[in-house]
């Protein structure tokens, strides 16, 4: 089969398209042919080699974790799926090796779920590693509830855009930041609260909001954004970054639960999700489709930080 590889770290001049041979399916796996995946900021990180102390690598590395497509073949222990099912999912494995950027690959039934009905796959591929993260962070970490306030930073990238959506479903008030060019896109995501963090002081304006302080700060941008965001929360509130381990002596002294979350795969959760988005309680991001041929300039555009939700990558080699 045809994928993008690297066998090198190093910057986006290390990807090339390869032909490579499909491992062998086990028997708790299917095999899906991959219609689209989708670019997110830790593929870059990986082709970088950043990662090489938190997860096991094995070179050459097909990068992408995110995929919808067709089922082509199930294992002999696989119950819930059948050739021709139409899936979604997050395809991180126990060791960075094979991944979604290649026209198949075979999958742990449990990390995967029918994509929802009401969304092409195309849209399917933008949600698996954003939604689960915004999803794990919210609710399973910080246990957002209902009548709360959030402060997310970063709204307007693919994260964002899913964990606004996730805490509005919730019943909770919302507070985002972004550059002003995407403040309409976040209020139709259903942002209460939009700060502009490239000007004036992001604090004050947070906490004229809300002058106690908020319930939840979900930090999705990580540095100086992270730094002001420990200001805005209220003593006894929780704090998830995905982006950086947050300071546990800034934890004690502010009297805040503060977390770093590394998504899992779970098919289970991507089944509640495709739920809520087949209910048209959640959309999906902006998506903006471009060929797998271009996936090095696509990872150089995500790395700059200014994506609008989500690019796709078709599979189309
Ligand atoms: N730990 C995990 O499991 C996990 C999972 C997913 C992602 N992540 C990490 O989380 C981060 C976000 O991921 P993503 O996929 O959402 O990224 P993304 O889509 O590439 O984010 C781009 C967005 O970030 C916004 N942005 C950039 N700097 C900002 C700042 N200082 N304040 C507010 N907004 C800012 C930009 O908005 P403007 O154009 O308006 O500036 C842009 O819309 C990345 O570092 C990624 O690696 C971690």
């Amino acid at each position: 089969m045809k994928a993008i590889i690297f066998d090198k770290f190093g910057d986006s001049s290390v990807l090339k398209t390869s032909d490579i041979t499909l491992p062998d399916l086990n028997n708790d796996e299917v095999t899906v042919a991959i219609a689209f995946t989708s670019v997110n900021p830790v593929d870059a990180k990986i082709r970088a080699g950043h990662l090489v102390e938190m997860l096991s690598h094995k070179l050459p590395i097909v990068p992408g974790w995110d995929v919808a497509g067709k089922v082509t073949a199930v294992g002999s222990a696989v119950s819930s799926f059948k050739v021709g099912d139409e899936v979604y999912a997050y395809a991180r494995k126990a060791e960075v090796h094979d991944g979604t950027y290649a026209e198949f690959i075979n999958l742990s039934e449990s990390a995967v779920a029918l994509k929802p009905s009401t969304l092409k796959l195309s849209a399917a591929a933008a949600i698996p590693l954003v939604g689960l993260t915004a999803h794990q962070s919210l609710f399973n970490t910080a246990d957002l509830k209902k009548g709360e306030t959030v402060f997310i930073t970063a709204g307007a990238g693919g994260v964002g855009s899913l964990a606004i959506q996730f805490a509005k479903v919730q019943g909770a008030t919302v507070i985002t930041t972004a550059s002003s060019k995407n403040h309409d896109y976040l209020k139709t995501l259903g942002a209460d609260h939009t700060i502009d963090y490239t000007k004036g002081n992001v604090v004050e304006s947070v906490r004229k909001i809300a002058p106690q302080g908020v319930d939840v700060v979900f930090d999705a941008s990580g540095g100086d954004s992270l730094d002001e965001a420990w200001l805005t929360i209220k003593k006894g509130g929780r704090l998830v970054s995905i982006v950086q381990p947050p300071d546990e002596n800034k934890a004690r002294e502010l009297g805040v639960q503060a977390t770093f979350v590394f998504v899992e795969p779970s098919g289970a959760e991507l089944k509640e999700i495709a739920q809520l988005i087949d209910a048209k309680k959640v959309k999906t991001p902006t998506i903006n489709i471009r060929s797998v041929k271009e996936a090095a300039k696509a990872q150089d555009e995500n790395e700059q930080r200014k994506t609008q939700g989500k690019v796709v990558l078709a599979i189309d080699f």
